[in-house]
């Protein structure tokens, strides 16, 4: 019997995503693998189900019979505790999990004994790049908040010199220039703004510089373990908010992406500094969901102060859903090829430390150890 590989719709509110387009079904079937795929399961990132059908697939009526078959389950949300409820007991999870917010969910999977790879725990070393999810997503995230900054300020990006006078080009501020604030930065100098932007981590300098944009620099350099930011001390803190007003308030744009894996975000634009901005300048927050960077952000609304218009999106790489769903599902094939031997056997006992790292329920113990503190010992 082939290994099942199964594809649930996403039911999130506003999620668009799909785990698996049809070009990576194909692959799996020709690898020997069995994929059944929930009808519409690809439809609202536009990848119809006679797409998959003709890659191999096979089609199921409901999400009860694809959670329920067995096997692998690959999805983009975490799912619900309800759904979480369907995984037959020896199941496979590899899916986005939110460990932190997802803890009804997370004790279902670990007492239902299913095994949980969550993609946002997989180190970021560079063989894991071709899984890297939370990579793929925030380059579509990034992208994303550069249009929104554009399509909301009342101005032209570009500079422009025309018969009826000359048009100063924009400035966009990026504060956080990891992975969303680096595909921020270049997309809105294609744009034609002046782009500027900040981050603890002084190694960010070079790549903005690199990408045509000016590094703003304190004297700080808070790159911590893994090549994520440390939290910076309270000295360290009022500096940074110095300079990052000074350069807030002459910006027609601001994008925040600043994040500390496991902490709430940074607040680096308080409401004093938003305020000092320009009637019709926009701060574009990808950081609402982990807290916000901007102390006006309220998550997933737009909020006007002052003439300031302050955005918090949520969920942007499902705004692009075709593109996020086709790198997110060229992700979850690679890390597949870790569990998947040759012949579609599941490679077990999981020793690759891109696996262990993952893990995050196997035969019903929580195997993440600050998830497991949240939910405490298994009744
Ligand atoms: N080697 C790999 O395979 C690989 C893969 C992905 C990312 N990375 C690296 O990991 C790092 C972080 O990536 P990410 O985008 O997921 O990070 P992230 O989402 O955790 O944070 C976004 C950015 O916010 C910055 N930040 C945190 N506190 C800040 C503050 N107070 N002020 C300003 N900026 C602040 C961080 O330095 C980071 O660049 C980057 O260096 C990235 O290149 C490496």
């Amino acid at each position: 019997m082939p290994l099942r590989i199964g594809v649930p719709r996403e039911t999130a509110a506003g999620e668009r995503r799909v785990a698996l387009v049809p070009e990576t079904v194909a692959k799996l079937v020709k690898d020997g693998l069995e994929v059944v795929v929930e009808s519409g399961a690809g439809a609202a990132a536009y990848y119809p189900d006679d797409a998959y059908t003709a890659a191999g697939a096979k089609l199921a009526p409901s999400s009860a019979s694809v959670l329920g078959g067995g096997g692998i389950v690959v999805k983009v949300s975490p799912p619900t505790a309800a759904e979480a409820a369907l995984l037959v007991p020896g199941t496979i999870l590899v899916s986005f999990m939110n460990t932190t917010r997802s803890l009804d969910a997370i004790a279902r999977l670990r007492d239902g004994k299913v095994t949980v790879f969550a993609l946002e725990l997989l180190p970021r070393i560079t063989r894991a790049q071709s899984m890297d999810a939370l990579s793929s997503q925030a380059t579509v995230a990034g992208y994303r908040s550069a249009l929104i900054a554009a399509e909301n300020i009342p101005r032209i990006v570009p500079m422009l010199t025309t018969a009826a006078g000359t048009i100063r080009p924009a400035k966009v501020l990026i504060l956080g220039a990891g992975v969303a604030g680096l595909m921020a930065i270049a997309t809105s100098k294609r744009l034609g703004a002046v782009v500027e932007a900040y981050d603890v981590r002084r190694a960010a300098g070079e790549q903005v510089r690199s990408l045509g944009a000016k590094f703003l620099e304190l004297a700080i350099n808070a790159e911590g373990a893994g090549g994520y930011a440390r939290e910076l001390t309270t000295e360290e803190k009022a500096q940074e908010q110095k300079m990052v007003s000074e350069a807030v308030a002459l910006a027609d744009a601001v994008i925040t992406t600043a994040n500390v894996p496991g902490r709430k975000a940074p607040l680096l634009v308080s409401r004093e500094t938003a305020l000092r901005m320009k009637p019709g300048a926009v701060i574009v927050d990808l950081a609402a969901e982990s807290g916000g960077n901007c102390e006006l952000t309220r998550p997933g609304e737009r909020v006007i102060e002052g003439g300031v218009t302050v955005l918090g999106p949520l969920n942007l790489p499902s705004e692009a859903p075709f593109h996020a769903s086709q790198m997110y599902s060229k992700n979850v094939q690679s890390f597949l090829g870790l569990l998947v031997g040759p012949g579609g056997a599941l490679t077990t006992p999981f020793t690759d430390e891109i696996l262990v790292a993952s893990l995050l329920t196997h035969d019903g113990a929580v195997t993440h150890a600050p998830t497991a503190a949240l939910l405490g010992a298994p009744k």
